[in-house]
């Protein structure tokens, strides 16, 4: 399975050497079969050798130039960073990222052979209009994206359920993810206040191949239990 932490704009450069430093501790230790991935914040990239994969929040679709306040492929090469978070909630909603400047990123960086994590999801008036409508939104989120793509993972992340406590049921991410199946046969994660006391039961569920984690990953004791949890399924 794939257990991701996205860090968002948490931990110190020196904290996040820490925290993947007793990552890999932990996962030589238990000797996980588990494919870990953390996105720290970009202030904290280094190089980093070991199981962890370790991709970026975002970056922008260019080599370099003039775009103030991004990075682009120059800077990710420093660090060898290979992978890459897409479209996530915050990206959209609070940064203003549009669906076009989204499928312009996957294509710049899917051309480069990443290992792009793109994210989905439905704020929660597209869910109070209805499953019709909360779908038909989401497939709004699939336009101009190759959904075929090798190196595509997908994350589902409701976004009234990212950082509130508050989860959709079981049965509504299985039906929600079996859906999404349709449209991608990429790994489907889930994400959006998935803690310790729920990340067993939502990783047992069928059509979920990992989870990305926010707030409860900065604890890595917390997500090296969700990573175990993977391990013994
Ligand atoms: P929380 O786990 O804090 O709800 O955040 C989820 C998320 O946005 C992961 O990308």
């Amino acid at each position: 399975m794939i257990i991701a932490a996205n860090l968002k704009t948490n931990l110190t450069r020196q904290e996040t050497d820490k925290y993947l430093e007793d990552l890999e501790e932990y996962l030589n230790k238990t000797k996980s079969t588990q494919e870990v991935l953390v996105f720290p914040a970009m202030t904290s990239l280094n190089h980093h050798s070991g199981k962890v994969i370790v991709g970026v929040q975002n970056a922008y679709p260019t080599k370099n130039g003039a775009f103030t306040g991004e990075i682009g492929l120059d800077q990710l090469n420093e660090f060898g960073v290979k992978t890459i978070l897409i479209g996530h909630s915050e990206r959209r909603h609070v940064l203003g990222e549009t669906q076009e400047s989204l499928v312009n990123k996957f294509n710049f960086y899917k051309d480069l052979g990443f290992k792009i994590v793109y994210c989905v999801g439905e704020p929660l008036e597209k869910r109070e209009a209805g499953k019709e409508a909360m779908m038909r939104y989401i497939s709004t989120q699939y336009e101009g994206i190759d959904t075929t793509y090798e190196n595509l993972i997908i994350a589902y992340e409701p976004v009234w359920a990212i950082g509130t406590g508050l989860t959709p049921t079981v049965e509504d991410i299985q039906t929600i993810h079996s859906d999404l199946k349709e449209k991608s046969l990429a790994p489907l994660l889930y994400g959006g206040s998935v803690k310790v006391s729920n990340a067993k039961e939502v990783l047992a569920l069928e059509n979920v191949d990992g989870i990305l984690v926010g707030g409860a990953a900065l604890n890595v004791k917390d997500f090296s239990d969700m990573v175990s949890f993977a391990d013994d399924l």
